[in-house]
């Protein structure tokens, strides 16, 4: 990996070539990553799946349940911070930028339908996800909830289920060599994204 790195955008562009590879199979060492919220002046950190990597703008998107936390803290502070890390890669990539919504309902829909009928499950149940449960698992208090949902299941998933776009504008790669790391910051300009070496 280390040779073909002769010039900063080189590490930068390899970094997302990796993304966008991770997005494809849960084997990828960043097919999950650690995303960071602030809330009242405390970070908070989850690990959340890779779903798409949109090299051209740069755009990361995940899934979750609007009614769980990190979705409060993100529209009160949409200044995130996500983290992945490959052992065998041995490659770090940190971005930081802003999380919303996605707003394009056709992405949403896209997005659910091309969910395994499992991952639509967890978005059917009644209880709000960090809410306390009288039960040990919620599939306890809902054993009807089953696959395939009903129509009334499949609505209330439909409901609770949404896109994360995350819009980076910092990046922050290191590449871990015996011969010293190599380390690359890339901020997006209106010119496009610009790099430089930095050291590790
Ligand atoms: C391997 C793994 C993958 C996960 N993927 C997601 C995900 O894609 N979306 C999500 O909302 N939560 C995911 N979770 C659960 C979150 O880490 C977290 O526990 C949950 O979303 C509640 O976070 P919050 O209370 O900060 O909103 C995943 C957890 C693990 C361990």
């Amino acid at each position: 990996m280390i040779e073909k790195i002769s010039k900063p955008d080189d590490l930068f562009v390899l970094a997302l070539e990796e993304m966008a590879k991770a997005t494809g199979t849960a084997k990828h060492e960043f097919h999950t990553f650690t995303l960071g919220t602030v809330h009242r002046g405390f970070p908070y950190l989850r690990t959340v799946v890779l779903r798409k990597f949109e090299r051209e703008c740069v755009n990361i998107l995940f899934h979750t349940d609007i009614r769980s936390a990190k979705i409060d803290h993100l529209q009160k502070c949409p200044q995130v911070s996500l983290l992945s890390y490959g052992y065998k890669l041995r490659l770090q990539v940190s971005f930081n930028g802003v999380a919303y919504i996605e707003k394009n309902p056709e992405i949403t829909q896209y997005q659910f339908e091309n969910s395994s009928e499992d991952a639509q499950k967890c978005y059917a149940y009644g209880a709000r996800p960090g809410s306390i449960l009288h039960s040990k698992t919620k599939e306890e208090l809902q054993p009807d909830i089953q696959s395939p949902l009903t129509s009334g299941q499949l609505s209330t998933a439909k409901d609770n289920f949404v896109v994360v776009r995350i819009v980076p504008d910092k990046c922050d790669i290191l590449c871990l060599h015996h011969s010293g790391h190599i380390r690359v910051r890339a901020k997006r300009t209106p010119e496009g994204w610009v790099s430089d070496f930095i050291t590790a």
